[in-house]
């Protein structure tokens, strides 16, 4: 299976099981993360409510992308602080951009992960669906860690992170000119250090910096996450 296979199959495999397939749901109120592997789970969720196994569902998006997603596919779209959702979601669903064996993530490849994690961490359950590559021994040593801030602060973040050991890259837009500006208006710092860190230490550390909006290590939660692998199995774990 290629890469693009296995996305779907994680998604799918995580909204079938979570979900069962075969019973009927009612009144969800589900997170819904984003990029190409959580998009086909919102898909996987339309083709349910189509077929009527999942009914009265209650969508809070991560981004304009999945919100885009939803409204094209008739999936209601709520915030968390409708009375509807009262700030608490029984279940959230989002992809990775790594995920190590204890389940740690790194997110915000996609420049989300300010919303997905306000989601994340008011979910009862977290499911976590990714393709093989993005199963790593360590977080942070490979793909570069995504820290959202506020665009005045960037010169005095940056150097706050280079003290913590860090190489910081403003991340550019494509097809537009200067830095990718997030969903919430801020920019994003991709951050990348020599010798493994511990993840759940600079998660606090760098969240404490003023001007620090959000850090894209993901290690308060202990997501069950739906690995597919490429001989077509679903690893989960
Ligand atoms: C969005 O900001 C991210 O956290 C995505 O969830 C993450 O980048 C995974 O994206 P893909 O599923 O597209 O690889």
């Amino acid at each position: 299976m290629d890469q693009k296979e296995q996305k779907i199959l994680a998604a799918t495999t995580a909204v079938d099981t979570l979900i069962k397939d075969g019973k009927i749901f009612s009144g969800m109120k589900i997170g819904l993360g984003t990029g190409s592997t959580a998009l086909p789970a919102v898909k996987r969720l339309a083709e349910r409510i189509e077929d009527g196994t999942l009914k009265d569902i209650k969508a809070v998006v991560t981004s304009f992308q999945t919100e885009n997603y939803c409204k094209d596919l008739g999936i209601p779209v709520y915030t968390l602080n409708d009375r509807a959702i009262d700030g608490q979601l029984d279940l959230a669903i989002d992809g990775a951009d790594e995920i190590d064996p204890k389940n740690n993530l790194i997110k915000g490849g996609g420049a989300a992960l300010l919303l997905e994690k306000i989601v994340a961490y008011n979910s009862k359950f977290y499911a976590i669906v990714a393709d093989e590559s993005k199963s790593v021994a360590t977080v942070g040593t490979k793909f570069p860690l995504p820290v959202e801030i506020i665009g005045g602060a960037r010169r005095a973040v940056e150097k706050k992170l280079n003290e913590m050991g860090a190489k910081c890259v403003l991340r550019d837009g494509v097809r537009k000119c200067g830095p990718v500006i997030t969903d919430n208006g801020n920019q994003i710092l991709d951050c990348t250090w020599e010798d493994p860190v511990d993840p759940a230490k600079m998660e606090d550390e760098i969240a404490k910096i003023t001007g620090v909006v959000e850090v894209g290590f993901f290690t308060k939660l202990r997501p069950t996450a739906f690995i597919a692998h490429s001989d077509g199995t679903v690893e989960i774990r």
